[in-house]
């Protein structure tokens, strides 16, 4: 293989840490880790440099040829000069709603870490692509191309390739069909209004339609939507292992220039990307991913009643973007 692409991740929580170990394991690109110092009562531990160690042995355990770096950031931003040649960043960092924090809070802390790190990006790694993982993730994506005055072709969320994985999952599960055989598309806001799109959604080819019951298909459309809450429900915390092998399934389409078709909270800032209404947001659709990021928006057709559910859905991001536009313009 000829030069390997350099994809730094920053957050070295759940999610950071599976992405970087899936790919260590994979062996195909250069892997930079970025966290705060852990603090434990009084000390504080440079915990991603032990990660970033344990991961290097573990690819030697299972003889592939590895690079993994970690390093200790701080909040004002110090330490990112390794972001340096970075051809990928993923945002992972940011903090998880705590009891008693409102949206606003939780809106206003994670875009003030976003405008930290889009300034270090910006420094040391501007023709990078960037994916944003921190949630609420179309509201973060948004804040992240509008603080890095990036191309909105560079920047994009991870989103819908979770939600898409969560709905064939179940209908591998109801089906006994393997889920290579699977297609669906999950689009819109990733949140509670998302739209599992039943009309293109198809195994081996065959509408969802003709193999399951309306009653059945509901009830999958059901589990998908809250797919992630009933993890919570089991754990106490986030999912991380789908989540961050759907990340690493973007990573790959850009890093190898694969050109998948993969649902991204993409930027809709204007007439030319204009999806079904949508317009000065991010939100989740169909896209074709390269080594410059977004090469195309896919423009999946809709059923009256799945373009009900979509303005729905995108009603509900652009009331948040509104109310993020107020803490982003704060930085601009
Ligand atoms: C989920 C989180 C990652 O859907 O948003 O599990």
């Amino acid at each position: 293989m000829g030069h390997k692409k350099t994809v730094s991740i920053i957050g070295s929580g759940n999610v950071g840490e599976h992405i970087a170990a899936l790919l260590v394991l994979k062996g195909a690109v250069n892997i930079r880790l970025f966290d705060l110092p852990k603090k434990d009562g009084e000390k504080l531990y440079p915990h991603v440099k032990g990660k970033a160690l344990d991961m290097l042995q573990m690819a030697c355990a299972v003889g592939i040829d590895s690079d993994i770096r970690g390093y200790v950031v701080d909040q004002e931003g110090n330490g990112y000069e390794a972001l340096l040649g970075s051809d990928i960043v993923v945002i992972t960092a940011g903090f998880p709603r705590k009891p008693g924090m409102s949206r606003d809070d939780l809106l206003s802390i994670n875009i003030s870490i976003m405008n930290t790190i889009s300034k270090k990006i910006r420094e040391y790694a501007k023709d990078a692509v960037v994916i944003v993982v921190t949630n609420p993730v179309d509201i973060m994506s948004y804040a992240v191309y509008k603080l890095l005055k990036a191309q909105k072709h560079k920047v994009f969320g991870m989103a819908g390739v979770l939600d898409s994985s969560r709905f064939r999952a179940f209908i591998s599960l109801e089906l006994n069909v393997s889920p290579k055989d699977v297609h669906t598309y999950v689009i819109g806001g990733h949140g509670d209004e998302m739209v599992p799109l039943v009309s293109v959604s198809n195994v081996g080819g065959i509408p969802l339609a003709n193999l399951l019951e309306e009653k059945k298909i509901k009830e999958i459309v059901e589990r998908t939507k809250f797919g992630g809450g009933e993890i919570v429900d089991y754990m106490g915390t986030s999912a991380y292992h789908a989540p961050a092998a759907s990340v690493v399934e973007m990573i790959e389409s850009v890093a190898f220039n694969s050109h998948r078709i993969l649902t991204c909270s993409a930027v809709l800032d204007d007439d030319s990307a204009e999806y079904y209404g949508a317009k000065d947001l991010c939100v989740g659709i169909p896209v074709k991913l390269g080594e410059n990021g977004i090469e195309q928006i896919i423009k999946v057709p809709m059923t009256d009643y799945e373009k009900e559910l979509w303005y729905r859905s995108i009603a509900s991001v652009k009331k948040n973007i509104k109310l993020a536009d107020e803490f982003i313009s704060k930085y601009l």
